[in-house]
């Protein structure tokens, strides 16, 4: 997340300066140009630069979490699962064996492919390691977003269902629901309503006064469904998707937030701080040996005086208090506090040295605060008593001296529980990469021969991966000379996500094998095109040996609703969002 100008803004959906939006026409607003990219739930699903993603979205890279993560999946290991948002707790929980969580949904919108394999994997991998796994039918956003009807929906429901139970996940210790028949759900996402405006839902989605209401309320149903794994008790829960979701992670970890009893944040006196105004006051508390005549009690006013004195404008044509020579960005303000120097807006600057002087006396001192959000008055109560050492109790807040922040965390959470409130931890997400369609270009299911679905027959299968475009050269004289584009392969693609299964030596082999042009293009790819011919039997095969267990669950697949096509007021470019 930027720090800065906008940390007023406490809300991670809404606060990022590139917002994924969809308008009425199905179009993406926002998209300035061709190389500004875009998370969009309901439009394209390529993207060109995923290096943006991090430093636009704040997407952190999975690479800085795999060390962390127990016997990763190879889809982690190879870097295909390349981005998360705070999946350190769930690593952690599955280390430790604590409760942890995995839930994704699907539209089923077509049949499932080998894109949805990548997902369906993920959720049983999580469950293998001691997660609650959920897989839901996201057939609600199927009706409202993409105008299927009930009894299209029935069918491509069962054939996710027969796929994701053919991959191995368990109905017996996880939980498989369709949005349209889950009550509990569907309570709690109403619950949710009331923490969300339409000015979000435009702000994040594009929609406008046109969107029909199905599409909002689909996606609130898709809020619910991220927070469904901890309605019964809180608990890391990460939800694998493609980075087109991305904007849906956000405004559900906001939501989350919203929905909790007390916020915790730090402080150092009465006032309230931004972030960025807190990082700037943690460095001057610092400092305080330097100018508070009593050390163990530095006043707000000599801090102040303090900080006044030290500011280096070196961007300043202004002119008054340029002292430093150091580049910073235009409208910074260099802060040099000694050995420790940030570079901070001068904005910031002016409301902390504003917030410090009105404050006058009042002693400096670090805290943990907890901000009455949503408590009833019995649970701030609870909480202040349950607090330990010195506090300090005001109208909204309470004040804690002797607690770390990550204490401070756990008590919060633990008086909302006890108080029926969900003390929801955020939850995380990771992201997979899309990929390329075998035609080139990306996978969509309007063109067959660009993707392989799980139900393709096994020959058609084999027939689509040997006339599937590679990275090879013109002629194999070349290709020997030069090696293949192994990168930009669709073919060695399919190996590294699918084909190789857990095997690393095999991708190893292909990609090192390529790129010294000792592998040739045809003979590659009649490896390759045998794989999938065997995975697609293999699995169809155990689609066929799960039928009985797909009858047991306690899922209707045949909707008594009756189809009235939707307005064709929103999105309308439903054929190319094949990957997530
Ligand atoms: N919106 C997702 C899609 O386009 C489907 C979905 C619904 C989902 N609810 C979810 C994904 C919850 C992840 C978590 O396919
Ligand atoms: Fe792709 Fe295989 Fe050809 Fe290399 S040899 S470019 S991996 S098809």
């Amino acid at each position: 997340m930027h720090t800065g100008s906008n940390d007023e803004t406490p809300s991670e959906a809404t606060s990022s300066t590139i917002t994924a939006t969809v308008v009425s026409d199905g179009g993406t607003a926002g998209a300035e140009g061709a190389d500004d990219v875009t998370l969009d739930p309901w439009g394209s699903s390529a993207v060109s630069d995923y290096e943006k993603l991090f430093t636009e979205f704040g997407i952190e890279t999975f690479d800085d979490v795999l060390p962390s993560v127990p016997n990763p999946h190879y889809l982690m290991r190879r870097g295909v699962v390349f981005g998360h948002r705070e999946y350190g707790p769930v690593a952690e929980a599955l280390r430790n064996n604590d409760p942890a969580a995995a839930l994704s949904g699907f539209m089923p919108t077509g049949d499932p492919h080998i894109g949805h394999k990548l997902v369906f994997d993920e959720i049983i991998w999580h469950q293998q390691r001691g997660a609650d796994a959920y897989a839901l039918i996201a057939d609600l956003e199927a009706h409202a977003a993409r105008g299927l009807t009930w009894s299209e929906i029935d069918e491509h429901a069962r054939n996710y269902l027969l796929s994701l139970l053919a991959l191995g996940f368990d109905p017996e210790s996880g939980e498989i629901y369709r949005q349209s028949e889950n009550r509990k759900l569907q309570n709690f996402a109403f619950e949710l309503g009331s923490k969300a405006n339409f000015s979000e839902f435009e702000g994040i989605y594009g929609f406008d006064s046109e969107t029909n209401v199905a599409y909002m309320q689909s996606v609130i149903t898709q809020m619910a469904d991220i927070l469904y794994p901890q309605l019964e008790e809180p608990k890391p829960t990460v939800i694998p998707v493609g980075p087109d979701q991305d904007p849906h992670v956000r405004f559900a970890r906001d939501l989350a937030a919203r929905m909790r009893f007390f916020k915790v944040t730090e402080a150092y006196a009465s006032f309230e701080l931004t972030d960025s105004e807190r990082e700037l006051v943690t460095a001057v508390y610092d400092e305080r040996e330097l100018y508070a005549e009593d050390a163990s009690r530095p006043r707000c006013a000599e801090a102040a005086t303090w900080l006044t004195d030290h500011l280096m404008i070196s961007t300043g044509e202004s002119g008054e208090r340029v002292e430093g020579s150091e580049n910073t960005q235009d409208g910074d303000t260099h802060i040099s506090i000694d050995t420790v120097g940030i570079v901070v807006p001068d904005t910031v600057v002016e409301s902390t040295i504003e917030k410090l002087e009105n404050a006058g006396m009042e002693p400096l001192r670090p805290r943990v605060r907890f901000l009455d959000a949503n408590a009833t008055d019995e649970a701030f109560d609870a909480l202040i008593t349950a607090i330990e050492g010195e506090k300090r109790r005001y109208d909204e807040h309470i004040d804690a001296f002797e607690l770390s922040a990550a204490d401070a965390t756990e008590l919060a959470r633990e008086v909302e529980t006890n108080h029926g409130g969900y003390g929801f931890v955020a939850p995380s997400s990771t992201y997979h990469r899309f990929m390329t369609g075998l035609t080139g270009g990306k996978m969509s299911s309007s063109v067959p021969a660009s993707h392989i679905s799980l139900l393709d027959d096994p020959e058609k299968g084999y027939e689509k991966v040997k006339a599937a475009t590679t990275g090879g050269r013109e002629t194999a004289e070349k290709q020997r000379e030069l090696g293949g584009k192994a990168d930009e392969c669709p073919v060695y693609e399919l190996f590294a996500y699918l084909l190789a299964n857990d095997d690393d030596l095999l991708v190893t082999e292909v990609y090192d094998e390529c790129v010294s042009g000792d592998r040739l293009c045809g003979n590659c790819k009649e490896q390759a095109a045998e794989l999938m011919q065997a995975f697609l039997e293999e699995h169809q095969e155990k689609r066929k040996e799960v039928q009985s267990l797909l009858d047991d669950l306690d899922i209707s697949l045949t909707s008594d609703r009756r189809s009235i096509a939707p307005g064709d007021t929103t999105d309308t470019d439903s054929t190319d969002n094949e990957d997530n």
